[in-house]
């Protein structure tokens, strides 16, 4: 795979720039990579202000419903995913559920087969659910980001701006009491925070009707590798139990 220069340090800073908003203080590299990574990491940082959750444009006219919505999506070109795109991910479960599970981006078997969480993180996070007495059926499991970006990148700016009205639409046909955001991304767009997600993490916000409960991402839970992977499951469990109680009210 051939890949610009440029492009190569974008998805370096990015995932950097994600690492340690999740919390990672340190990754071993040499000086001076890693004086210039820093760099990259900061001005890249700096440029992508939060946008306010309002400043979304919407151009869905308001009487949509989920199936017309879905054929926007699909017919969707307003950033430049569209170009690799093999298939959209619109989400899927319930028009009436009670909770909508809201994750990055779909990654590559959700490109394949058009359908969210279908991969290893998927698999992941059907335990992490099932581990709670909830069941993928009764949920309707989305993202913020309906196309996969090129490798599995953290999605830009642009990107998140253009595809963000069409989750708010869904959340607010679907008017689900509980929004679990799944990550980092989800988390910071839905509170419009720019904290890190050990910060949001562990108790309920709010986000129009919606209680909103925040947890690692299983993508992240993954690829962390030994005694940091124990401590977020066990800290991951934590929150689903708190999540648990909550869900148990609309059974
Ligand atoms: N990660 C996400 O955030 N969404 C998916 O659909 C798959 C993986």
């Amino acid at each position: 795979m051939k890949k610009e220069i440029v492009n190569i340090m974008n998805d370096i800073s990015s995932w950097l720039r994600y690492q340690k908003q999740l919390g990672v203080e340190s990754i071993s590299m040499g000086s001076e990579l890693s004086s210039f990574l820093n760099h990259a990491v900061q001005s890249k940082a700096s440029s992508q202000k939060l946008t306010s959750i309002n400043e979304y444009k919407d151009e869905i006219p308001a009487e949509t419903d989920l199936a017309g919505l879905r054929r926007i999506v699909e017919n969707c070109k307003k950033c430049e995913l569209y170009k690799k795109r093999r298939n959209t991910v619109f989400g899927e479960g319930p028009e009436n559920a009670k909770m909508v599970l809201v994750g990055e981006a779909p990654g590559k078997e959700e490109d394949i087969q058009g359908r969210p969480f279908v991969g290893p993180s998927g698999k992941l996070l059907t335990d992490m659910l099932n581990a709670i007495n909830i069941f993928r059926k009764d949920v309707f499991i989305t993202s913020v980001i309906k196309c996969r970006p090129p490798c599995n990148r953290t999605p830009g700016h642009e990107e998140i701006a253009a595809c963000f009205p069409f989750l708010r639409h869904q959340l607010r046909l679907i008017n689900p009491p509980i929004i679990l955001a799944l990550g980092l991304v989800a988390a910071q767009i839905l509170l419009n925070e720019k904290a890190p997600l050990k910060s949001l993490r562990g108790r309920f916000h709010q986000w129009d009707n919606a209680r909103v409960m925040v947890i690692y991402h299983p993508a992240y839970l993954l690829r962390l590798k030994g005694s940091q992977q124990l401590d977020c499951k066990r800290v991951a469990w934590h929150d689903l139990q708190i999540l648990e109680k909550e869900y148990d009210k609309y059974r």
